[in-house]
Order: structure tokens, then C-alpha cells, then sequence
């Protein structure tokens, strides 16, 4: 039985946005370790979303680390913008850039940890030789652009091949998921060995408390393993 403290961290893009420094002290003090803030810019994927100045005003009303998702194009001429605004973890696709080993030296330089995502259809395979590098590996379960969306039950088995990777090169990147978790799937990819999970919409409904989704969620997989 694994006793692996596993992190949670809550997308603010299913928030009230009108009341967001109240939603994300509610989600801090249920117990959240990172604030995930996903960046869209309507051309990687088909929605826009935030920017420069939410992480900046996020960074001055939570202590938690703010791990920004970019899902853009070109986010090279952007990390710096968004570390000096206190991103703590700078997400970068794969899909997006033909220099990854400079964009990822890049983050550093800023100040920020590096993470790459990779969408469904990508293949661990291009992650080989730049895994070493790499503070965190978001794995996407769903196609990024929308909230909400219904988990790819496939993607279990790719997180358990990304686990066997890290663990066997004993590299120090963490395994983040994000798509579709809820009470259900967070079992699941827990136990295939992820050490992160994003959830958006199963914590900001209006069906429950963001504090009591939590819990909720922790006890899913706390319960499985
Ligand atoms: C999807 C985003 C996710 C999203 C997760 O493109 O990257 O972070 O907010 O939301 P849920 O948990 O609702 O799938
Ligand atoms: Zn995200």
C-alpha cells in the first residue's frame, strides 16, 4: 500500500471569477497545494482565457504555488512576463514548440519550474530525451480548451507507462493530470501513479462547496489505494 501524499490542485477556470481571491481562500484552507491557472489564447486551443495580470493578482492573495497550464502559441515571449508575476510552475506543450530544450532552460532562467504537458494523441516517446530536465509532466486527459470535459479512460494506462519512465530513470519530475477528474476517475490515475491532480469543475460546481469536493476527491483516492 502506497502512502505517497498525493497533491491537489483546483483550476480556477470553473471559479467564480467575480469572487475568485474568496474561492481560491476557500480551496487553500480545505487543503490545495498548488493553484492551477490555465492560460488560453484561442489559437492552440479554441477558447481565451487569461493572462499576465490574473497570476499577478493571484500571487498577491494566496500564498500557494501558482501553476500556470500555458495552452498558447509562441510562449516563449511570455514566461518571463508571467514568472515576474509570480508564476511558481510554468507549463509549456509539447505540441507547441520545436525547441524544448531552450524554452525549458528559459522557465529556469525566469525563476519558475519547468513542466511539459502532453496532449491525448501525444506519445510519451517525445519525451525521452527531455524528461531529465523537467520539474513536472502534465499529463492531459481530455483535448485542453474547455472545462468540464469527459475523462479518455486510455489515458490511465499512458500515466502508468510515464510512471514506469520516471521511476525507472529515477528522475525527480512530478506527474500531474489534468481532464475530467472527479470522485471517480481520481482512483484511477492515482493508482496508475500520478502525483497531481488538476480538477476544475468536479471542485467549482454549484452542486457542492468547493471545500467539501475535496474532501471528497481525497477520500476517492485515499480509500482506493
Ligand atoms: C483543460 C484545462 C484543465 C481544465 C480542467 O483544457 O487545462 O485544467 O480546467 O477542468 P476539468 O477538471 O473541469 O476537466
Ligand atoms: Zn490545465
Amino acid at each position: 500500500m502506497s502512502t505517497k501524499y498525493i497533491k491537489l490542485a483546483p483550476s480556477i477556470l470553473s471559479a467564480d471569477f467575480s469572487r475568485l481571491g474568496e474561492q481560491v481562500a476557500e480551496v487553500a484552507e480545505a487543503g490545495s497545494d498548488y493553484i492551477h491557472v490555465d492560460v488560453m489564447d484561442g489559437h492552440f486551443v479554441p477558447n481565451i482565457t487569461i493572462g499576465v495580470p490574473i497570476v499577478a493578482s493571484l500571487h498577491s492573495c494566496t500564498k500557494l504555488p501558482l501553476d500556470v497550464h500555458l495552452m498558447i502559441e509562441h510562449p516563449e515571449n511570455y514566461v518571463k512576463q508571467f514568472a515576474e508575476a509570480g508564476a511558481d510552475i510554468i507549463t509549456v506543450h509539447i505540441e507547441i514548440d520545436r525547441h524544448m530544450h531552450r524554452l525549458v532552460r528559459a522557465i529556469k532562467d525566469a525563476g519558475a519550474k519547468a513542466g511539459i504537458a502532453l496532449n491525448p494523441a501525444t506519445p510519451l516517446s517525445s519525451l525521452e530525451e527531455i524528461l531529465p530536465f523537467l520539474d513536472l509532466v502534465l499529463i492531459m486527459t481530455v483535448d485542453p480548451g474547455f472545462g468540464g470535459q469527459a475523462f479518455i479512460p486510455d489515458m490511465v494506462d499512458k500515466i502508468a507507462r510515464l510512471r514506469s519512465m520516471i521511476d525507472s530513470r529515477r528522475l525527480m519530475a512530478e506527474l500531474e493530470v489534468d481532464g475530467g477528474i472527479t470522485v471517480e476517475t481520481a482512483p484511477k490515475v492515482v493508482k496508475a501513479g500520478a502525483d497531481v491532480l488538476v480538477a476544475g469543475a468536479a471542485i467549482f460546481s454549484n452542486r457542492q462547496k468547493p471545500a467539501e469536493a475535496i474532501q471528497q476527491i481525497r477520500k476517492a483516492f485515499e480509500l482506493a489505494r
